[in-house]
């Protein structure tokens, strides 16, 4: 990211501790790098301890500061909690949650078999449930404050053909932020969300556009003719999180260019079309990303 564009003021953050989950790559590590450059403590965690480190050393080499990694599979309620429990230690309470982790994949909804389904409901329906629980309630039991920020898309409010699971989820995400905007709102938490469109990277890629189908198919009928850039998507997601906008609650902002009220952002003209051979063909493809990523994982 061009850390150049970003709109804020260099100690903004100074003394925020934030939770980035899914930031060794992708979104995650976009945002987790606008954090650190903007003064905050930033720990990140995902399933590769490799990857994560990695991310860790180069963010602090190039802004100073301190990331810190942890391996943890949102999916397991124990692991999140040695994490929070080593991030408690590590200096005290955080102050501020980014659920960003997620898995997704196209399918047609057919072809998804419950183990497929359970994959991304895990991480993104009941990890970040789990996440969010966990911090929320050290948070209430100890008087403190903390800022939620969940990373959706569009199709919460009009779902998405060939991402099922993944638009059944983070709709119930959506949810999550409105109720929990309501409920927690007098124990000085905020939920916030925000929906971006296309900003692509390359696990989102190489899931839902392996053949160059699906996403990354979109842009000629996009209203900008461009997907977003990345400083783009940072300072909003800087802004939901920083000091100055605590009336803000409860709500889901899309920054997409307008593809949604273009053209629904969704991927239904694109792969509609699609026969049997071309989703064996994205099918292999994919699997071939996850099997390296779980590689990667040990
Ligand atoms: C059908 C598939 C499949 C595919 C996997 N499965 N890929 N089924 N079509 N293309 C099935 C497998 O066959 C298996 O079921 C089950 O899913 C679990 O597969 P694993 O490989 O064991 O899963 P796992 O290693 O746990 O990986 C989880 C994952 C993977 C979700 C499948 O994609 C992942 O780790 N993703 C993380 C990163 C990511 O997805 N980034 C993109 C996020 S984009 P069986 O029955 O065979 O056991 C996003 C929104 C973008 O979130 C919005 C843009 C606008």
């Amino acid at each position: 990211m061009d850390v150049t564009q970003l709109m804020f003021r260099d100690d903004i953050l100074r003394g925020e501790r934030i939770l980035v989950t899914g930031g060794g790559t992708g979104l995650g590590r976009e945002m987790a790098e606008a954090f650190i450059k903007l003064g905050a403590t930033v720990y990140i965690c995902g399933r590769r301890q490799g990857k994560l480190d990695e991310t860790a050393a180069e963010l602090m080499e190039a802004h100073g500061g301190k990331v810190v990694a942890h391996a943890c599979d949102i999916r397991s309620a124990e692991a999140i909690n040695a994490m929070i429990d080593a991030i408690w230690a590590d200096g005290g309470a955080l102050t501020g949650v980014v659920n960003n982790a997620a898995g997704n994949f196209i399918s047609r909804t057919e072809d998804l078999s419950i183990n497929g389904f359970n994959a991304i409901a895990d991480i993104v329906f009941r990890g970040t449930f789990y996440v969010t629980h966990n911090v929320g309630t050290r948070i209430i039991a100890e008087k403190g404050r903390c800022n939620f920020l969940s990373i959706l898309t569009t199709w919460v409010w009009n779902g998405s053909a060939f991402v099922v699971p993944s638009a059944m989820s983070k709709s119930a995400i959506n949810a999550m932020t409105q109720s929990l905007a309501v409920e927690w709102g007098r124990y000085n938490m905020r939920f916030n969300a925000i929906a971006p469109g296309l900003f692509p990277t390359k696990g989102m890629s190489a899931r839902l556009s392996p053949d160059g189908q699906g996403a990354n198919s979109r842009m000629e009928a996009h209203p900008m003719n461009r997907h977003g850039e990345m400083h783009e998507l940072a300072n909003l997601a800087v802004f939901l999180m920083g000091p100055g906008a605590e009336y803000v609650n409860g709500q889901t902002i899309a920054i997409d260019g307008a593809g949604y009220q273009a053209s629904g952002g969704t991927f239904w003209a694109t792969l509609q079309a699609l026969g049997d051979e071309e989703w064996t063909r994205m099918r292999d493809m994919i699997e071939a990303t996850n099997q390296k990523d779980k590689a990667e994982r040990g």
